[in-house]
């Protein structure tokens, strides 16, 4: 894949076919709302679908499985709405690509998978690549060293939670390994780990989490198996494979600046750049939240999206004062996602 040519749904395309290649069964996004699981609002990651699959109480299916799932992350343990637009790879509503593992495999095939996909299919170089684990993690960090060959000191272990990935207050967890893309010392911002972590320079790409526990508290016990949960945001990746730094500098975002641009009547420049990454973001959220029937609301979910309402319709005003406009756009986003989600043409007029 020649970084000129990625684009989100090759990126998809590409991601699917390699899995496919490698015995995984592609089973479809589930809801943003989770079915029978009380312990979160939305589904924050691909893995929600999966908990009970983890935790033994039903069995799966498919030994390995990928999906491409919807996410939301604006409440909850996993919430990123304060963050979204000032950023560059914050959002409410993204896509997470990942391959899982019911007993099929565990760390080193997850690595080699990982390894291969990055650096011969999406043709990433390697030198580009920094590697975390788990400090308790040895095993983790040989077998790194012996799949992809980075020297020592690019395999990095973190003894903080940034390392240890659990689902909520409750649920299935275990300690994992993140692939970072280095964008280049021109960017700033320091290695994970160090108290720059949080800059631009490295961007967490790729979460390998290996799911061995069920947390509940404090207590953690061990899950009937040891099991493979992998997340890279569709949004970062494009970006990385778009040679951006930013997300919101990729296809999945420009179509929608340009209708904002056009139905306010305005230019993209530095006093409304936030403005429109924010109201591009929130809109997404909107679009697929009503389409599972989310109304604005005082508690749960339905505050969320009037949360998200309010903040997209604020960040309009703050360009041009009482224009309506967020139903106009709600169009452009279907148009955009709905190859991949079929539920959002049949809500199109529920939602504006
Ligand atoms: N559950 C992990 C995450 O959300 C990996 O999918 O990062």
């Amino acid at each position: 894949m020649k970084k000129s040519d990625s684009n989100s749904s090759e990126i998809r395309n590409t991601f699917l076919n390699f899995f496919k290649k490698n015995n995984h069964e592609e089973v479809e996004s589930s809801p943003l709302i989770p079915h029978n699981d009380p312990s979160i609002l939305f589904t924050n990651s691909g893995m929600v679908q999966f908990k009970k699959w983890f935790t033994g109480e039903e069995k799966p299916l498919f030994d390995n499985v990928i999906t491409i799932q919807k996410c939301l992350r604006a409440g909850g343990k996993h919430n990123d709405l304060e963050n979204v637009g000032f950023t560059p790879r914050h959002h409410t509503f993204f896509e997470m690509l990942g391959n899982f593992s019911f007993g099929g495999y565990f760390k080193e095939e997850a690595i080699s998978l990982a390894w291969n996909l990055l650096t011969k299919e999406f043709l990433l170089d390697k030198n580009k690549l920094i590697i975390t684990v788990y400090k308790e993690d040895e095993n983790s960090f040989k077998l790194w060293k012996k799949i992809s060959g980075l020297s020592s000191d690019r395999i990095i272990k973190i003894s903080t939670d940034d390392n240890f990935w659990s689902m909520g207050e409750t649920g299935p967890c275990g300690p994992c390994s993140e692939i970072f893309y280095d964008n280049g010392s021109e960017v700033e911002g320091g290695l994970p780990g160090t108290k720059n972590q949080d800059g631009n320079r490295f961007v967490e790409i790729w979460n390998l989490v290996f799911m061995e526990y069920e947390k509940h508290g404090d207590a953690l016990k061990n899950l009937p198996g040891k099991f493979v949960d992998t997340g890279m945001g569709l949004e970062r990746i494009s970006a990385v494979l778009s040679g951006k730094i930013n997300n919101y500098d990729t296809d999945l975002f420009d179509y929608l600046f340009e209708k904002i641009s056009l139905e306010t009547n305005s230019k993209m420049n530095d006093d409304v750049l936030i403005n429109y990454r924010i109201i591009s973001d929130h809109l997404k959220s909107i679009v697929f939240m009503m389409s599972e029937g989310v109304l604005p609301s005082n508690e749960g979910r339905g505050y969320v999206l009037r949360r998200i309402i309010r903040r997209a319709l604020l960040n309009v005003y703050k360009i041009k004062p009482n224009l309506i406009i967020l139903n106009k756009l709600v169009d452009h986003v279907i148009e955009k996602y709905r190859g991949v989600y079929y539920e959002l043409e049949k809500a199109s007029l529920f939602i504006k």
